[in-house]
């Protein structure tokens, strides 16, 4: 079947290559699902990966399929899979557990191995290709409504995670009330943030550095967040000294659980409901065909008005 890969470590090798088909017996147990993918997005990760400046290719072998945002159809499931079946809709996560206890409780989005698996980033495969095989403990059905968008899911996910973790933070206040939060960057993460923050009830507002009026901008406005184009300085001790004096905490946040998933999945079907038609506004360019492997990179790199590329490998 037909794929596009890059070789890790050799800048701007992207290409378009016949690789084995996937097969379900390929998984363990009786899990395995076989499944078609109809779009997969590209983002940041997949150009720098293009640009090696890090992903690996899985152990004993010289490439690595690209994409880890996808959406598909199940074609096939094992056995011992009663929770999906072919004709379902689903999108798999990205990072496969490692040894950590993290990943051994199904949270290997919290791994403290050094090393992490990555479907399309580190040392495993990834969706642009014309099928992939997978346990179904990886995979997320979504409801027929979301055929549309659902390409969204996976950074979606990653919004979703970021923002639980800003509530078990602020949980240590006892009497905390969320009413307001600030977004900084509004790229297809901080316009899904803002979007969950709004449906959650707060008062949002988005900070870049781009003069408005302009796509993402307008997008905001229509969920009602106030955008500030802002260069900030940063008074460093300053900043230092107000977490100490008011208690404050920064994190770091990346991937998503399986629950990201399944929370990601209701909050773009509300937005459908709430804002119909606004998520299909960030799927800005669409790329067909596993074939137009140079215009997917082109147009990732170089479209200014861009918010989510994506590749339609099948209609
Ligand atoms: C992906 C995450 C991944 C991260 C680090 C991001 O682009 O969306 O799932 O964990 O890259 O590799
Ligand atoms: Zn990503």
């Amino acid at each position: 079947m037909k794929a596009i890969a890059v070789i890790p470590g050799k800048p701007d090798s992207i290409h378009l290559r016949d690789v084995p088909a996937p097969r379900l017996e390929e998984v363990p147990d009786g899990r395995g699902v076989l499944v078609r993918v109809l779009r997969v997005g590209v983002d940041g990760t997949d150009k720098e990966i293009n640009a090696a400046e890090y992903g690996a290719p899985p152990p004993g072998e010289e490439y690595l399929i690209l994409g880890h945002e996808s959406l598909g159809r199940v074609e096939a499931v094992g056995p011992a899979v009663a929770e999906l079946a072919a004709g379902d809709l689903v999108v798999a996560s990205v990072r496969r557990p490692g040894s950590s206890l993290y990943d051994r409780i199904g949270l290997q989005d919290m791994t403290t191995d050094d090393v992490y698996f990555e479907r399309g980033i580190n040392l495993r495969h990834g969706y642009l290709a014309e099928l992939y095989a997978e346990s179904a403990d990886f995979l997320v059905r979504l409801p027929e409504a979301l055929r549309e968008v659902g390409v969204l899911l996976e950074p979606a996910s990653v919004a979703e995670k970021a923002i639980g973790q800003a509530w078990e933070i602020q949980r240590r206040l006892r009497v905390w009330r969320p009413r307001r939060a600030a977004v900084l960057g509004t790229g297809t993460l901080g316009l899904l943030a803002s979007l969950f923050l709004r449906q959650r009830g707060l008062e949002v507002v988005a900070m870049g550095r781009v003069e408005p009026p302009f796509l993402n901008s307008e997008l905001l406005a229509a969920i009602g967040v106030t955008y500030l184009k802002r260069r900030v300085e940063i008074p460093a001790d300053r900043i230092n000294q107000g977490f100490v004096l008011g208690n404050k905490v920064a994190f770091g946040s990346v991937n998503a659980s399986r629950d990201d998933f399944e929370r990601g999945v209701a909050d773009l079907v509300r937005a459908e409901l709430t804002f119909p038609g606004w998520l299909a506004r960030l799927l800005t360019h669409r790329v067909r065909g596993l074939e137009s492997y140079r215009e997917l990179m082109d147009t990732l790199t170089t479209a200014r008005d861009a918010i989510k590329v994506f590749c339609e490998v099948a209609p």
